[in-house]
């Protein structure tokens, strides 16, 4: 396997998706999933990351984390988009299998520790598990193979706010901390999960190959679905979260730019990511002093809802 990672994740329709492709993908070992408050509420993420890897017949470790965010209280699950129980409110089997006793930062820590320059992390919910693993163990910053992160918008604006992303908007202090740590990190945000959408048609190849587990991830998507028509006007979805482990596996469908991040922790623009471009001199220099990560800005939109299809389908 080419890409050991952990999974830090709030399943969710689109994360479950996601979770199908680390656990099918044959360059992807999925070591763990670290669980997270955010499309739903922690226990039942919790549950739902359980739930798929044993539907896909791959039970993984399930480490649990953050119940809600370091600073702020919590913004309200957005029960209308993931429905009550993050899976479009389908029917779901019971689940046999228990999180680790161990919480999910020092799940991370340990994980990282055992395997140095070697695991890959990538995050898809809100970030509060790799904050409290980075105040844990400051060094895993030099241990990490790499950090992806799926949150954040630069040129894109907002799908919470007119500015904020839902992910970096549900965490915006624990998001400052991870994007601005000084690790290998790659944002991937709505300047390219917006231009994938996965069709009715691919995911009519997703079900009719996946078993049970397929049957869970199309009727959830056709939950989903309804929010993308009325909020977007498209019949499809945009699979956020499977577009981050798409540039783990085919980094050259994308174009990327390095800079430093900022996020917006407070006020009007909170949860806002904003980028310095390398090498730009500001007059007020407070935007160029975080160290530098890498950002996704464009992507051919079709070839990676087609790797999706292909690696599930
Ligand atoms: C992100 O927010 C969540 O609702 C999705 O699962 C995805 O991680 C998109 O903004
Ligand atoms: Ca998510």
């Amino acid at each position: 396997m080419k890409y050991p990672i952990i999974f830090d994740t709030d399943p969710g329709v689109d994360d479950a998706q996601a979770i199908a492709i680390a656990l099918r993908h044959p360059d992807i070992d999925l070591l763990g999933m670290t669980t997270t408050f955010g499309n739903v509420d922690i226990d039942t993420a919790t549950h739902n990351a359980l739930l798929l890897g044993e539907l896909a017949g791959q039970p993984v470790p399930v480490a649990q984390g953050s119940a809600c965010p370091m600073v702020k209280p919590r913004h309200p699950a957005p029960k209308h988009i993931h429905g009550d129980n993050g899976l479009g409110n389908i029917p779901l089997p019971p689940v046999t299998g228990q999180a680790e006793s161990r919480n999910a930062a020092q799940f991370i820590v340990d994980t990282v520790r055992a395997r140095p320059g070697e695991v890959s992390l990538v995050a898809v919910g809100p970030l509060g598990n790799l904050a409290a693993a980075l105040q844990l163990a400051p060094e895993i910053v030099n241990l990490v193979r790499q950090v992806v992160v799926m949150g954040g918008s630069i040129r894109e604006g907002g799908n919470v706010t007119p500015v904020a992303e839902a992910n970096i908007f549900n965490d915006a202090h624990a998001a400052q901390k991870v994007l601005t740590a000084g690790w290998p990190l790659t944002l991937v945000g709505l300047d390219v999960t917006h231009r994938c959408i996965l069709t009715p048609e691919h995911m009519s190849r997703i079900e009719a190959a996946q078993g049970s587990l397929g049957r869970v991830l199309a009727g959830s998507y056709d939950f989903y679905r309804a929010f993308y028509r009325d909020a977007l006007g498209i019949d499809g979805c945009c699979p956020h979260d499977s577009v981050a482990l798409a540039w783990l596996v085919r980094p050259e469908l994308f174009k990327t730019t390095r800079g430093h991040l900022t996020v917006v922790t407070e006020g009007a623009a909170e949860g806002q990511t904003i980028l310095a471009a390398e090498g730009r001199q500001f007059i007020e220099p407070r935007w160029s002093g975080t160290p530098l990560a890498q950002v996704c800005l464009e992507v051919d939109g079709a070839a990676v809802s087609q790797w999706i299809a292909d690696t599930l389908g």
